[in-house]
C-alpha cells in the first residue's frame, strides 16, 4: 500500500516537472512559420501565377528583374506579416502592384512559405 502511494506520489512528480520543462521551453513562434492549407488544385493555379505573372517582374526563377529577387536568403529576416502585406496591397510608389482581389490572405501566406522553401 504503502509503496503504491510513493509510486503515485513519484508520477505526479514526473508529471508535474514534464509541465515546467515544457512550459520553459523556447516557444515555436521564434520564427514564425505559415502553415496554410490550400486546396491543390488552387495551389497550381497560385504556383502558375508565381511563375507567370509574379514571374514576369521577379523572374520564373525569382532571381530578380524589374523586381527583386525573392529567393529565401533574399527574404530571410523579413517578417512574414511584411511579405503578405507586401503581395496583398503592393508597394506605393514602385512597380509592385497589390493582389488583393486576385489572393486571398491565406493565399497570399501560401505565396510566401512557397518562396520561403524555395520551391523550383
Ligand atoms: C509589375 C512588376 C511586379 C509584379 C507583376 C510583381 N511584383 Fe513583387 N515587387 C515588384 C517590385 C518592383 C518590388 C520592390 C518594391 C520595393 O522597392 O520595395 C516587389 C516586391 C515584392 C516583395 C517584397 C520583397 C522584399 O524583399 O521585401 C514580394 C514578397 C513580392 N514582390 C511578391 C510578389 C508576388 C508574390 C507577385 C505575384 C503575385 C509579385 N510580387 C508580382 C514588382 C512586381
Amino acid at each position: 500500500m504503502t509503496t503504491s502511494i510513493a509510486a503515485r506520489r513519484l508520477s505526479l512528480l514526473f508529471a508535474a516537472a514534464s509541465v515546467l520543462i515544457a512550459s520553459s521551453a523556447p516557444a515555436l513562434s521564434v520564427e514564425p512559420s505559415i502553415e496554410v492549407s490550400i486546396a491543390p488544385g488552387r495551389q497550381a493555379q497560385l504556383k502558375y501565377l508565381l511563375a507567370q505573372d509574379c514571374g514576369s517582374c521577379h523572374g520564373m526563377t525569382r532571381k530578380g528583374g524589374l523586381g527583386p529577387a525573392l529567393l529565401p536568403d533574399n527574404l530571410a529576416g523579413k517578417p512574414d506579416q511584411l511579405l503578405v502585406a507586401t503581395i496583398l496591397d503592393g508597394r506605393t510608389g514602385t512597380a509592385m502592384p497589390p493582389w488583393r482581389g486576385q489572393l486571398t490572405e491565406a493565399e497570399a501566406a501560401w505565396l510566401v512559405q512557397q518562396l520561403r522553401r524555395g520551391v523550383e
